[in-house]
């Protein structure tokens, strides 16, 4: 039903800097693999076979990751390095389609998600920013893909957006939503304001890097206007809600892991190392030491 994933990677990762200035932050290592991979592998366990990254210069290399690189292949298989040939197969072959547009400018995640509108084409699509991790039993996206299925029955034209609620002290940072509850964890949305200040935000309830839309978000793209240099994601959202379109957001199960900024980035690591039973022990030692 939904095939595509689109991933907006174009971003300068200010935050990380200065790191950032030679190497992406969707290529920061959690253990011995990018953080990519991380969301690459919650959208193929998820039942999409179609990844959109959306790049710009200097980002090659989260492309390249995922495609095949024949001069390892055949240095690693003249040498008979069987099971590091198998490792390599795995993270080359998991993307059946793998496609990359370019944002020439940083103008805003609105307009990188803009930069996809060729190649996801008349279907329903997924948006997943690279950054945001979840660590979850079912993956968070296949979550949000049963939602949107049962609300199918209902609804034309639908979105589904994952939320989670935050601290108060942090909505400055979010796209924060108030809306209607539905169900237990669906709402559907009445209003989203982009990093709202204490006063301003109507509830904790954070938009986080995961996406359902229908092609109806180009044309709300295309028409809002630029703010603070960039064209928002959340305006667009904006626009469906005021247009009567019905987009929910989905309180979903499992824990997010912002790899976009220092202390997430080192909870993540953390993370990963403590559901490894080898490097679990190796971190609590070290803790204890
Ligand atoms: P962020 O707000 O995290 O921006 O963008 P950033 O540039 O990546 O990082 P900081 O804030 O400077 O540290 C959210 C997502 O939108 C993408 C980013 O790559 C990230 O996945 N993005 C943002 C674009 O693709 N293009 C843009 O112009 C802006």
């Amino acid at each position: 039903m939904i095939r595509k994933a689109l991933l907006p990677v174009a971003g300068l990762g200010t935050r990380m800097l200065p790191i950032t200035k030679v190497v992406p932050k969707e290529l920061l290592p959690i253990l011995n693999r990018p953080a990519i991979e991380y969301i690459v592998q919650e959208i193929i366990q998820s039942g999409l076979d179609t990844i959109i990254f959306v790049i710009s210069s200097g980002k090659e290399g989260i492309v390249d990751y995922f495609d095949i690189n024949l001069g390892l292949r055949k240095f690693l298989e003249e040498r008979n390095k069987v099971e590091l040939l198998r490792l390599v197969d795995r993270i080359e072959s998991q993307v059946e389609n793998l496609v990359a547009v370019r944002q020439k400018k940083p103008e805003g995640l609105g307009h990188a998600v803009l930069m996809g509108e060729s190649i996801v084409g008349n279907e329903p699509f997924a948006v997943i920013l690279g950054d945001d991790l979840v660590a979850s039993d079912v993956p968070c996206l296949k979550q949000m893909l049963s939602v949107y299925l049962e609300l199918s029955a209902k609804y034309e034209d639908l979105s589904v957006i994952a939320l989670e609620e935050v601290p108060r002290e942090d909505v400055s940072k979010y796209g924060i939503v108030d809306g209607d509850r539905v169900s237990e964890n669906i709402i559907r949305m009445r209003r989203v304001i982009e990093k709202p200040s204490l006063n301003d935000a109507p509830t904790n309830y954070a938009i986080i890097g995961r996406y359902i839309f229908t092609p109806k978000i180009f044309e709300h793209l295309k028409r809002i206007p630029k703010r603070g240099g960039e064209y928002q994601l959340t305006d667009a959202i904006q626009g469906l809600i005021d247009d009567g379109y019905p987009v929910f957001g989905f309180f979903f199960q499992g824990m997010r892991l912002d790899t976009g900024n220092l202390k997430g980035y080192l909870k993540a690591i953390l993370y990963y190392a403590l559901q490894d039973p080898e490097l679990r022990e190796v971190v609590l030692e070290m803790i204890s030491k």
